[in-house]
């Protein structure tokens, strides 16, 4: 299946419900048609590319003045197994929470962790989605795509995609040059649960029986109660990302405002929680017009409902602002602003 629209609106495309149009929108299920697509349309190449999966870490800021791709691969297939480990690849245009339950159900853990977060099996290696003690880096095999500018596909293993931190090759080198068609995930048989993050470890022991359905379970609830269902309201998770400062640092902090809470991070460097930095800035339940900041997660920028991309980039440079000004720290965002 292929869709081909001009001048056409994103606001369905995208978790903030900003309503910008794309000049060109370009949607596939196989990879062939993409090839064919590329190749008798030799004027994209002039064209701006934005490869979008379900919009959900993305700003736009204006209309898209070029052409959004929008892989929508569907699949999700056993490729291996031993008696330990099974290997599952997924198509990119896969529902990220809908292949957790298809893990889970099943039995093989790895991605229980990751439940209920938003967005496609395509974009999840991208910005390395994590939760909860675990990242989706360390269930990821190999990610295959098309490579646009030498229009063949390409394979990258774990190792090759740079993985970091909400980070990896296809956000840096790669970014707009690669599209994602399928990941490989190797899951575990007889997992062992990762239950590190204390109120995880506490709600699944309220439900009984530590097993993948009620780690799964838990985290779902645990991200209800915090963060904002994004089919009422706009936003797209954690607008910045956990800043690493020296100890230090986070030392001077706490002597003047309390306890600071935050995750050991490498020799002398701790990640601090941004959510705690903003609201003792001030922010948490922020609301002007319609956008603000989340009133249970300060780290969420939200749109109420008609907020423009320029507004909510606006409050996100004057919490930057307000959070250097306050604690001599500088926020990075981990939304992708276009
Ligand atoms: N906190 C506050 N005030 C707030 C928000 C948080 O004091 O407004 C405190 C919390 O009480 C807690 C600490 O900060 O002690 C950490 O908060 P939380 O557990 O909610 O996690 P986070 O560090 O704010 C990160 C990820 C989330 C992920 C959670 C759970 C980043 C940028 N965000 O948030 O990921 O779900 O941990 O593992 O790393 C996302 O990336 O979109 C996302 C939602």
């Amino acid at each position: 299946m292929i869709r081909f629209l001009e001048n056409y609106s994103l606001k369905s495309h995208n978790t903030f419900g900003i309503d910008v149009k794309a000049k060109y929108f370009f949607e596939f299920t196989e990879a062939e048609d993409l090839d064919i697509f590329l190749d008798s349309n030799k004027s994209w190449q002039e064209e701006k590319v934005l490869i979008l999966g379900e919009g959900s870490n993305i700003l736009f800021l204006n209309d898209f003045d070029g052409l959004v791709i929008h892989p929508n691969v569907p699949g999700v297939e056993v490729v291996n197994e031993d008696r330990q480990n099974i290997w599952i690849e997924a198509g990119a245009g896969e529902n990220w929470d809908e292949f957790v339950k298809y893990c889970v159900d099943y039995g093989f853990g790895g991605a229980e962790n990751l439940a209920f977060i938003p967005g496609t099996v395509g974009a999840a290696p991208v910005q390395n989605i994590g939760a909860y003690g675990q990242e989706v880096a360390n269930i990821i095999e190999k990610v295959k795509g098309y490579d646009l500018s030498e229009q063949r596909i390409v394979e990258y293993t774990n190792s090759a995609c740079s993985f970091a931190y909400r980070n990896s090759i296809f956000k840096t080198r790669l970014k707009e040059k690669f599209i994602i068609l399928s990941v490989t995930f190797k899951l575990d048989k007889f997992p062992e649960y990762k239950l590190n993050y204390k109120a995880l470890e506490q709600k699944v022991a309220r439900f009984g029986e530590i097993n993948l359905e009620n780690i799964k379970r838990a985290v779902t609830e645990i991200r209800t109660e915090k963060l904002p269902e994004i089919t009422e309201t706009g936003s797209a998770g954690s607008f910045f990302k956990n800043p690493v400062v020296d100890i230090a640092v986070a030392k001077k902090i706490e002597k003047e405002f309390g306890e600071v809470p935050g995750y050991s991070a490498g020799e002398e460097k701790v990640k601090l929680a941004a959510g705690w930095l903003i609201e003792k800035a001030g922010w948490k339940g922020y609301r002007k017009n319609d956008f603000g900041v989340h009133n249970k997660q300060a780290l969420v920028i939200v749109n109420y409902g008609n907020a423009t991309g320029k507004e909510i980039y606006n409050l996100s440079e004057e919490i930057k602002k307000s959070v250097l000004e306050k604690f001599g720290i500088e926020l990075e965002r981990e939304v992708n602003c276009v």
